[in-house]
């Protein structure tokens, strides 16, 4: 069995600013609000017609390509990870094939939200370990900036979002000292209501129970999107973030532990923590369940807000590019989000 290893890392964040300030002239909310409840001071939105979720996630894997020492031509497998695809379908892995002019390669689409990128990098570790591919980028990017409620009904979300990409190239590891030990994934969908957006899908209230007004006056074939659920705002993403905040505080700490104690290893021999950046707070209360020094935890927030699958990938990114992750560092991935789904990720750098 071959270990596999983060070979080359790249990500892409869009030119364009938004400042929490900038919010308010859409929304009732305030800086200090988003600042105290989240830590987010800005984030970046994509180009609205220039930049798509893929076009990103090309400029992301271009750098991380490189930084492998390898051409597009060599990858051999596509792993994305989005919940802001260019099309319902197909997928972005395709059109990342296409972008790049690769191979006739396999492309895959993960759908795991703010887990999705380690999730996408189980999958791939699993590949390189039975030795099926050698060179497998996996990206995690997103768009959030085009689908959200930029009016103070939709304030709770739309503030916390913003779009960018990161990737990796994994391939198999020559030396002990760098490899990815182990991946841990979870879920537990009987809260799969509590963040999630709705529409467009198939589910005719089915799981949530409630009146069938959007579907019952849609015409047939009109019931995947019609002009009641964007009369009634229902095609934005949904998210009761106490009970989201709640659950996660719980099961980050668990995930993380559980890939510490599969390897032998304890908090204090964490060299760097990458936990998804979904809310200052929840990283900070993770940080200090485990008794971690504020250098063992990287936190970019501030600068991005929550980029879902985008977010882990480019925090590590920026981590290595700054020098805090060197050769041989024991570093920990770890997400929760919708699902919920969580997952963890442990390795040697
Ligand atoms: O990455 C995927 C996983 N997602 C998460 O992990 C998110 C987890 N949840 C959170 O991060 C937090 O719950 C939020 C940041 C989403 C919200 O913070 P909170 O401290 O839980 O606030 P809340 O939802 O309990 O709302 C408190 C108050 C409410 O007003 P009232 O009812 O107390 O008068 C909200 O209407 O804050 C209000 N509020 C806002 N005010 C200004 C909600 N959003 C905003 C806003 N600006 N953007």
């Amino acid at each position: 069995m071959f270990s596999s290893k983060i070979a080359g890392i790249g990500m892409y964040v869009p030119n364009n600013v938004v400042t929490n300030q900038d919010l308010t002239k859409y929304m009732d909310t305030s800086d200090e609000w988003i600042q105290e409840r989240t830590g987010i001071k800005e984030r970046r939105y994509a180009h609205r017609t220039e930049e798509t979720t893929t076009t990103m996630a090309v400029e992301a894997s271009k750098i991380a390509i490189e930084r492998a020492g390898i051409t597009p031509q060599d990858i051999d497998f596509i792993v994305f990870a989005t919940l802001s695809p260019d099309y319902y379908f197909p997928g972005c892995g395709v059109l990342v094939q296409r972008a790049m002019k690769m191979k006739e390669i396999g492309a895959l689409d993960i759908r795991n939200q703010c887990s999705g990128f380690v999730y996408a990098l189980s999958v791939a570790d699993q590949f390189i370990k039975t030795g099926m591919y050698k060179n497998i980028l996996v990206i995690g990017s997103e768009k959030h900036s085009f689908g959200l409620d930029f009016s103070t009904r939709g304030r709770n979300v739309s503030v916390i979002f913003g779009d960018g990409a990161g990737a990796v190239v994994l391939q198999p590891s020559s030396d002990d000292q760098s490899a990815i030990l182990s991946t841990h994934l979870h879920s537990d969908g009987e809260s799969a209501e509590i963040l999630a957006m709705y529409n467009p899908g198939t589910h005719a209230n089915h799981w949530t129970k409630e009146p069938l007004a959007n579907f019952d006056e849609a015409p047939i074939g009109q019931m995947f999107m019609s002009h009641n659920m964007i009369d009634n705002a229902q095609n934005f993403p949904f998210m009761d973030g106490p009970s989201v905040f709640k659950k996660a505080v719980v099961k980050f700490p668990e995930v993380i532990v559980e890939a510490l104690q599969a390897n032998g290893y304890q908090p204090s021999d964490i060299s760097v923590l990458i936990p998804h950046q979904a809310n200052l707070r929840i990283a900070q209360f993770v940080q200090q369940k485990l008794g971690l020094r504020d250098d063992q935890v990287f936190n970019n927030i501030h600068k991005y807000g929550n980029t879902t699958a985008a977010s882990v990938p480019i925090a590590l990114c920026e981590a290595w590019e700054a020098g805090k992750i060197k050769k041989g560092d024991l570093v920990c991935l770890a997400a929760f989000g919708s699902g919920f789904t969580w997952a963890s990720c442990l390795m040697k750098w």
